[in-house]
Formats: C-alpha cells, sequence, structure tokens
C-alpha cells in the first residue's frame, strides 16, 4: 500500500474511491481493479521495448482475468490479448476487440474452436501438437482460408530451484519437444503448407517465476532455434515470443524482480544472441497474465463471524473464500490482507482469514497479522487480481462475486453479481417418467 491510497478518513482507497463506499455500493464480496495500474503496468512493458529499439507485442494473457471490459482496456492501450479458449475468444469478439491482435493458444484446441478463430480472422494461432496441424489444415480448407501460425515449443528448461506452475522442461503437455526433432519437422510440414504463414516461435516456461536465469535460458534457446533453422531451412522467424511468468509480489516475504525489468534482460539476451548468431533482430513478444491484472486487483469482503481455540488459535471468517480465490487451497498461495477502515493500524492479534465453504481447506490467509475486529468490518485481500476471479467456481452454490473497474475517482459495475436464478438457470426439472 502507497500513503495516496490513504485517505483523510484514514480508509484505503482503491482508485481514488473509500473502499469501505465500495463494499457500501456494491456489497461483498467484491472484486476491485483499479484501471490506472493495469494501464501502468502495460505502459511500463513498452517501454522497454521502445527503449531498446525492438519491435514488440505486450500480449495479455487473458487467463489471469477476461472479461468484456477488461478487454477493452487492453484495446485503448493497444495491447495484444492470448486467448485459450472459445470462451475467452467469444468474450473479446463481444468485446470488440481487433483480431488481428489476437493469439490463440491451449494444448487441445477443438475443430469448433479453430474454425471459430480463423471465422474470425484472429492474428495468429500458436500450434502446439501434430494433431491441431491436421485440424488447423482441415478448416482452413474448408473455409478457403489461411492464418498466420507460430509453433509452441518445449525448451526443456525446468524450474529447479522454486516450486512455480512450470511449464517448460522436458515432459510437459505443452509444445513441441526439441530433443527429438519434433520442433523441426513441425516447421517444414507448415513451411510446406501454403495456408499457413509462419510468424514465429514461441516458449512459456511456468509462472510466478522470480529468477531471471530460466528466462535468459529460454530466451537464448529460441534464439539458437531460429539459427538452426535459418541455416537449415532458410526460414528465419519474425517473432520470438517468450511467454509470460514474471513474478510479482504478494507479500512482505516475495523480492521478485519488477516485471518490466525481467523483459528488459530478456530483450538484451535475445540483441545479444541474435547479434552472436548473426540473424536479423526478431520482434519480443511478451504473454504477461499475472503481472498486469493481479496487482490491480482487490478482493473485499465482510467479516462475519469468529471461532476463537483459547491458547491456540483465531479464525476470523469472511463470506467469500475458496469460490472466488481458490488460490490458496490450490497452491498455498499466500496473500496480505488490511481493514479497510484501518488500513496502517498496528496489528494486536494473528488470525487465520477462514472462507465460508464447507471445507477446513477454505483459508484465504493462513497468518494474518491484524488490529481488532468485528463482524461488520470489511477486509481488503490485496493483489488478487490474477487467477482469482478467473478460477472462480459455484462450490456450495454460492454466487460469483460482482467485478468492480474504479478509475480517477470513478467506480463502474463490469460484471454483475450472479443472482441465486443464475443458479439454477441451467437446471432441468426432473422429468415425470423418473
Ligand atoms: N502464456 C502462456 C502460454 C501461459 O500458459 C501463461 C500462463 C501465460 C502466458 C501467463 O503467465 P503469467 O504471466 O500470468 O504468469 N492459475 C495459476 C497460473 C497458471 C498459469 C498458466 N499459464 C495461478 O493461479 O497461479
Amino acid at each position: 500500500l502507497t500513503n495516496e491510497q490513504i485517505n483523510e478518513a484514514g480508509h484505503l482507497t482503491i482508485g481514488g474511491v473509500d473502499a469501505d463506499e465500495l463494499a457500501a455500493k456494491y456489497q461483498t464480496p467484491l472484486a476491485v481493479y483499479d484501471v490506472s495500474k493495469i494501464r501502468d503496468q502495460i505502459r511500463r512493458f513498452k517501454s522497454v521495448f521502445e527503449a531498446n529499439g525492438v519491435d514488440y507485442a505486450v500480449s495479455y494473457a487473458s487467463k489471469a482475468f477476461a472479461a468484456v471490459a477488461m478487454f477493452q482496456v487492453i484495446d485503448q492501450e493497444q495491447g495484444h490479448i492470448d486467448v485459450v479458449s472459445g470462451g475467452e475468444l467469444y468474450t473479446a469478439i463481444q468485446a470488440g476487440f481487433p483480431m488481428a491482435r489476437v493469439s490463440f493458444h491451449g494444448n487441445n484446441k477443438s475443430r469448433e474452436e479453430l474454425t471459430m478463430a480463423v471465422k474470425h480472422h484472429v492474428g495468429v494461432i500458436v500450434l502446439d501438437n501434430f494433431h491441431e496441424i491436421e485440424l488447423l489444415d482441415q478448416v482452413l480448407k474448408e473455409q478457403d482460408a489461411s492464418s498466420a501460425v507460430m509453433l509452441r515449443i518445449t525448451p526443456g528448461i525446468s524450474a529447479h530451484t522454486h516450486e512455480y506452475i512450470s511449464t517448460g522442461q522436458e515432459d510437459s503437455k505443452f509444445g513441441f519437444d526439441l530433443k527429438t526433432g519434433q520442433a523441426d519437422e513441425v516447421l517444414q510440414k507448415v513451411l510446406a503448407n501454403s495456408r499457413m504463414n509462419m510468424l514465429g516461435i514461441h516458449a512459456h516456461i511456468g509462472s510466478q517465476i522470480f529468477e531471471l536465469n530460466g528466462f535468459q535460458m529460454a530466451a537464448k534457446k529460441l534464439v539458437e532455434i531460429a539459427a538452426n533453422w535459418h541455416d537449415q531451412y532458410q526460414y528465419q522467424p519474425e517473432v520470438i515470443n517468450v511467454g509470460g511468468g514474471f513474478g510479482i509480489q504478494y507479500t512482505k516475504d516475495d523480492h521478485p524482480l519488477a516485471p518490466e525489468d525481467f523483459v528488459d534482460a530478456i530483450v538484451k539476451t535475445i540483441k545479444q544472441s541474435a547479434a552472436d548468431s548473426h540473424l536479423d533482430m526478431p520482434a519480443v513478444w511478451i504473454e504477461p497474465g499475472r503481472s498486469i491484472a493481479g496487482p490491480a486487483g482487490y478482493n473485499l469482503y465482510t467479516i462475519g463471524s469468529r471461532k476463537d481455540v483459547p491458547g491456540l488459535t483465531s479464525y476470523v471468517t469472511v463470506d467469500g473464500g475458496m469460490g472466488d480465490n481458490i488460490r490458496p487451497a490450490l497452491y498455498q498461495a499466500e496473500y496480505e490482507a488490511v481493514l479497510v477502515d484501518q488500513p496502517t493500524a498496528v496489528p494486536t492479534e494473528t488470525v487465520h482469514i477462514a472462507g465460508k465453504y464447507c471445507e477446513s481447506g477454505d483459508i484465504l490467509i493462513d497468518q494474518q497479522p491484524l488490529p481488532a475486529s468485528k463482524p461488520g468490518d470489511v477486509l481488503a485481500i490485496l493483489d488478487t487480481g490474477a487467477y482469482g476471479y478467473s478460477m472462480a467456481s459455484n462450490y456450495n452454490r454460492n454466487p460469483r462475486p460482482a467485478v468492480v473497474f474504479v478509475e480517477n475517482g470513478e467506480s463502474a459495475l463490469v460484471i454483475k453479481r450472479e443472482t441465486y436464478a443464475d443458479l439454477t438457470r441451467l437446471d432441468q426439472h426432473l422429468p415425470e417418467s423418473f
């Protein structure tokens, strides 16, 4: 929290609006995004490329948080997006997002999804496996169309030291294997296919990464592949896409580089490696999700019940939980929280912040120092913008929260709160014959 986020009443503000007012106006649990933080992070990424004089795309990984309004903000910032499903693509279409700036990822895109992507002229389809090449070839023939493609390769870089959500190791389910020559085989297939326009090469090594080294190794590897392809097949990728994964600070114990510093190091590595291999400098694309959406997001909850186990521990329970943020239960993810009407007060106790879901594992924060709190107080969990709402569920038939965007002192509802009627909308009564 910065000082500017505390108003005269001593309350937490988000985007210039008192968080207590947001909770009163939109009810809790509530997901709130500070839109200027989203814009700032995209601009910081862009300025890295501009300072290095490199062609680029900042492609927001929309799995972190996809919504019509989010895509509109990314569009206003001239960003690209990556989508991984027909549903994310549909959301982008609804948002009027320019399809030329969409990349379509995924390790099992269906024929329907590929048909949709080709029909809407999605900018680039990232090929992940051999089955998909056949499918896409059929879809392109059916529509008498062509498409730009990229090849996702598995760089064979594993996360030795950290248990991050890793995807680049050799036995990963994603991408074409390098060692066994799959990547070369697929390149030849694509170059020989007149409907596929080979744009570049992609790798994504994982998420919430704190170490620069893995990114630099992946970047070098991608240039090495490009150089090989240039020598062997006289083909040079126009784009090297290094994926996302730039770690962010969730708690005081996290000390990552700033996301843009990761990118600066990656760009410099690619520049140097390309020069060493006498390759033309390719465009560099990145796909940050967490680092754009995460720090911009706050989850607001109302405190309800409390359980004290004397001499042992205390549970302070809020009106949401694993249905709106599964990350603590799923990944032991850690967060920090404040009381919105006294965010800087000195803590007097350390409590578990428990959710309302019927599972012992539904603990949002395991050890949270807090000043004295009472039922009705609003609690803000910080940095919840990535993979919170986007992974939300209706477990226990709880409606998913509303989402609000805030900027320059103004708030706007961008996703309505689900109603009970929404929860049974798809249910069908049992037929009389049963
Ligand atoms: N590009 C590709 C191909 C990806 O698979 C991902 C994330 C990204 C970009 C964006 O990575 P980011 O910048 O957000 O780290 N649900 C997990 C994270 C899963 C990430 C999956 N892929 C979590 O909550 O930590």
